[in-house]
């Protein structure tokens, strides 16, 4: 008998190309999952749009609409569950995720950090500033992580990583873009790899 459609829901705050890069890789690659659920902090964001224009449901969520964090987190896990998701993709997502929502999806919850875990992750560490810190430390090579997501920031089990180089004359403009591409490779890649071990 066949599986059910592993049902996912990514959560983004800007322009979504790595959610579009899996949209795109789920029908190429055969994954038997689809994106049914795009939650974000800005209803306006690229990545909203895009699933808008994708008949995708959309969820605009932020700690504002509530009267305490709390409220929120449990707002966040009813939508979830309303949706039936099975894996949330945290995609370019630029708030904290609620400790009840990590929990209520211990494994089943991806990140993807732009450098290459343990190093350059946590506190601080995200959008340009990860990569204005691979520079000045002067890294030969740098990449992109997908991991598991537990309570603490970036340190989850790793399930994938890929490296690019640096190189001469990189700004870190230059390098996010080098890093960017490989993350809309290795996204795909890792949930492919989260969803043949769920059901191995
Ligand atoms: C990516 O660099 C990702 O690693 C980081 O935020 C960026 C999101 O870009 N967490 P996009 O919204 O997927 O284009």
């Amino acid at each position: 008998m066949a599986t059910h459609k592993t049902r996912l829901a990514v959560f983004c705050s800007g322009g979504g190309s790595n959610f579009q890069a899996i949209f795109h890789a789920i029908p190429k690659k055969g994954l038997n999952a689809e994106i049914v659920l795009c939650l974000s902090n800005r209803s306006q964001c690229g990545a909203m749009e895009f699933a808008r224009q994708n008949d995708i449901a959309t969820v605009h969520l932020t700690e504002k609409q509530f009267g305490s964090f709390d409220e929120f987190a449990a707002a966040m896990v009813s939508c979830l569950r309303e949706h039936r998701i099975d894996i949330v993709l945290l995609a370019g997502y630029m708030r904290k995720v609620p400790e009840a929502v990590v929990a209520a999806f211990a494994d089943k919850m991806l990140n993807i950090h732009p450098a290459l875990l343990p190093k350059f992750g946590g506190e601080g560490m995200y959008g340009i500033n990860v990569h204005t810190a691979v520079l000045q430390a002067g890294e030969s090579e740098s990449g992109a992580t997908v991991h598991l997501v537990n309570e603490e920031y970036d340190k989850g089990r790793i399930l994938l990583q890929r490296r690019v180089p640096v190189l001469p004359g990189d700004t870190p403009e230059l390098l996010a873009a080098r890093v960017l591409e490989c993350e809309h490779r290795l996204y795909p890649e890792a949930l492919e790899k989260l969803l043949a071990e769920q059901h191995s």
